[in-house]
């Protein structure tokens, strides 16, 4: 299985915090907020295709000002698009129309059909959106996503023993749901605060 959340173009907010409530500024240096944020979906879908085992599941985060793109690209490519998972956080951000409260997870399918092991599981996920916090309370990772979050992909999607793929690690959540579930994990992240981040959260977790 592949979970992976991509350095996507994201609309910065007000005071580039975290919390509920902010309002949306308009998009900052080209929506590109890590040091290293310059793929496309057109770099990378190709590649996920490569080397994912046939019958197997990719879910790929997004966000409302790239899903457009990212379907269509979707579309053209040899995975077969399943359906969209809503994550519904529990922060609410403030712009110029209604409140933004989800992010989309598209789920997408490579070779013959595969049910998830839960089917019982909504495609709307409520899930609080806590980030990690440093030592001065500082947000460690703007777009950390839950671990909670990734447990629920990968017990629907994978066994125990499978290997999972995260080739945007930040730092390291859906890791830390693999050792948890006694999977096994491939991450990678390219820079080398969140991955040293990312390797120790993944070899703290009992
Ligand atoms: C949206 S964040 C992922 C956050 C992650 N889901 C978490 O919970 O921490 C995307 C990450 O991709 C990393 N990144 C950007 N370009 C990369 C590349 N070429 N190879 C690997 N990682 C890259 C960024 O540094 C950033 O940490």
């Amino acid at each position: 299985m592949i979970f992976t959340d991509p350095p996507y173009k994201i609309t910065a907010r007000g005071n580039g915090g975290n919390s509920g409530g902010m309002f949306q500024k308009k998009e900052v240096n080209n929506g590109r907020v890590f040091n290293v944020n310059d793929l496309e979906i057109e770099d990378w879908l190709p590649k996920f295709y490569k080397v994912l085992k046939d019958n197997s599941h990719c879910y790929i985060m997004t966000n409302n000002k790239n899903i457009t793109h990212y379907l269509d690209v979707i579309d053209k490519s040899d995975f077969h698009y399943i359906k969209c998972l809503i994550w519904v956080k529990d922060n609410k951000i403030m712009g110029q129309t209604y409140m933004s409260q989800f992010e989309y997870i598209i789920m997408l399918r490579k070779g013959s059909h595969k049910k998830i092991n839960n089917c019982g599981t909504s495609d709307v996920l409520q899930i609080a959106n806590k980030k990690m916090k440093d030592e001065n309370n500082k947000t460690i990772h703007d777009t950390e996503k839950p671990v909670e979050l990734t447990d629920i992909l990968i017990q629907n999607s994978s066994n125990k023993g499978d290997t999972i793929f995260d080739p945007f690690m930040g730092i390291g959540g859906c890791g830390v749901s693999c050792k948890k579930l006694d999977r096994k994990f491939i991450g990678i992240e390219i820079a080398e605060k969140y991955f040293q981040i990312a390797k120790e959260r993944i070899g703290l977790y009992q």
